[in-house]
């Protein structure tokens, strides 16, 4: 092997080793840049879904019995609520919640749908009943839509509630109690100080400073 030989051998080497280390070089930094999970994740899929409502228990802690008196409008055709009321082409309702379904109102005719269903008016029943009657209890007598809005449904079982009733209402879940807070903040001003900070805990900021003044109490 003469000189020359050994020259152009020795560049080819050379040539051949820069250029498997320029090819492990590359290799290191397109694998860098390789994600580890092909793929991806989609988070956050099961939490939707949850965004339902306040619960029957919160609306009826805020219920309106005046409110729930001006709903029952839409029953007096068919209901009278007084005690002793007469039975019309519904039953007489005092007293309704708490009593068993379907079988209150003495000389009432009722549909074997409801004096069957079993159960008593607690709240929950009588919000379904009055949310749809014919899915509550089908082939029910009662020819009545339902009450499509949650409230309108709680302010009139705070109503029939109160008339001959008087049930506790049922215990608000714990959870909700942070959405209470953040609507008793909406009357506040954004700039609270840190002497208002007890208004977020439910205490009303002082409004009867000026109401002598401006009462003509007396007059
Ligand atoms: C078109 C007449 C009609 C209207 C309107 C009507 N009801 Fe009734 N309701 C009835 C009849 C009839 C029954 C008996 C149903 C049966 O036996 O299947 C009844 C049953 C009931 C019962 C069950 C009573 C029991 O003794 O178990 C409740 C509670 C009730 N109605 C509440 C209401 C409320 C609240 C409204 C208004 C939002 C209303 N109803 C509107 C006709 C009516």
């Amino acid at each position: 092997m003469d000189g020359r030989t050994n020259t152009i051998f020795g560049w080819t080497l050379f040539g051949g080793v820069v250029a498997l280390g320029l090819s492990s070089i590359s290799g290191h930094i397109f694998d860098a840049e390789r994600p580890e999970n092909l793929g991806y994740v989609i988070e956050g899929v099961e939490e939707e879904g949850g965004a339902e409502g306040p619960s029957l228990a919160m609306l009826l802690s805020t219920a309106d019995v005046a409110k729930g008196e001006a709903v029952f409008a839409k029953c007096v055709a068919c209901h009278t609520i007084e005690q002793g009321g007469p039975n019309g082409i519904g039953p007489n309702l005092y007293a309704i919640m708490g009593k068993p379904i379907g079988k209150h109102a003495a000389g009432f005719a009722y549909s074997s749908a409801l004096s069957s269903h079993g159960g008593d008016w607690d709240f929950a029943n009588m919000d379904a009943w009055l949310t749809s009657p014919r899915n509550f209890a089908n082939g029910t007598k009662m020819s009545f839509a339902g009450l499509g809005n949650p409230e309108d449904r709680a302010n009139v079982i705070a109503y029939l509630n109160s008339m001959g009733s008087n049930l506790p209402l049922p215990e608000v879940e714990a959870a909700p109690a942070e959405e209470a807070g953040e609507i008793d903040a909406v009357d506040e001003p954004t700039t609270v100080s840190t002497e208002a900070s007890d208004a977020s805990a439910g205490t009303y900021p002082e409004v009867a400073a000026d109401t002598d003044t401006t009462a003509p109490v007396g007059e």
